[in-house]
């Protein structure tokens, strides 16, 4: 299993914090955001992860993350994404770091509190995703389900009302998924859409649907940024972080305060 984290964008919701570092390294109380969807795919046990980034801020993610593993065998890898093609063009950029393996799919700005490695290591084929309760369906991917609970229907943004389960941001999917990327038309907007591939998964009766238990949030806005990080200081969500992570971040800062004493 590989990791993708989409950590693109202009995120121009959240300007001016995004004028001068990308969204994704913004803080969530006493971290950058990239740490949260990296510590999903770190704890789920996977080793190589590519995270793809605008040309703006590329510099911000190396000096935070551009060694931060070198003393464990996580490994990272960066791609530049000039312009957004769509979340999931992400698997024809990332086509060749994927080889022939499958995909944990997680977007950059989303903060859960559940644990998914069981969900990401008992994954074999087809496609994983989730769904969660919303008040605000109509400004996400939305999952319909039948009185058994399967899903039927995936649209995103609905202008309709469907059903209040959106879909997070957390994909998983076998190798099949380049095709698909491949296969699905870009929409009218030029987009090679996420939910074009949950469909064609979908239709051909290989799309599971997991249900979020514990909070989730995109941090894509000053309110949900903000109740992130009050959400992650009262649940002491740092706490459960994988201690690969924990220590790594412990052993960053003490690096910078010694280079700092210094230069005194
Ligand atoms: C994207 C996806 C949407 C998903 C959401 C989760 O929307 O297109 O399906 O529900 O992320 O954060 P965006 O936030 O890019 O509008």
């Amino acid at each position: 299993m590989r990791g993708i984290i989409l950590a693109g964008g202009t995120a121009t919701r959240l300007l001016p914090l995004t004028a001068t570092t990308s969204k994704q390294l913004l803080p969530i109380y006493d971290r950058q955001m990239i740490f949260y969807p990296l510590n999903v795919l770190v704890k789920a046990g996977i080793k190589d992860i590519l995270i793809i980034i605008s040309p703006e801020h590329s510099g911000h993610f190396l000096n935070l993350l551009g060694s931060i593993f070198d003393k464990n065998d996580i490994r990272l890898e960066f791609k530049v994404q000039k312009a957004p093609r769509g979340l999931a063009d992400a698997f024809i950029v990332g086509e060749n770091f994927i080889g022939h393996d499958n995909v944990t799919m997680i977007l950059g700005d989303n903060i859960f509190e559940d644990d998914f490695s069981e969900d990401i290591k008992r994954f074999k084929s087809g496609g994983k995703i989730f769904a969660v309760k919303v008040s605000d369906p109509e400004r996400l991917g939305v999952v319909q389900f039948d009185e058994n609970m399967k899903a039927v229907k995936i649209v995103e943004k609905p202008k309709e009302w469907l059903s209040d389960y959106a879909i997070p941001g957390l994909y998983i999917y076998d190798n099949q998924v380049i095709k698909a990327a491949k296969l699905v038309a870009p929409s009218a907007r030029g987009e090679i859409e996420i939910v074009d591939i949950n469909n064609w998964y979908l239709a051909k009766g290989e799309l599971e649907v997991g249900m979020v238990k514990g909070k989730w949030l995109d941090a894509g806005t000053f309110d949900s940024l903000l109740e992130a990080g009050v959400f992650v200081k009262e649940s002491k969500l740092y706490e459960k972080f994988d201690p690969i992570i924990n220590q790594a971040i412990m052993e960053f800062n003490e690096e910078l305060k010694i280079l700092a004493r210094k230069k005194l």
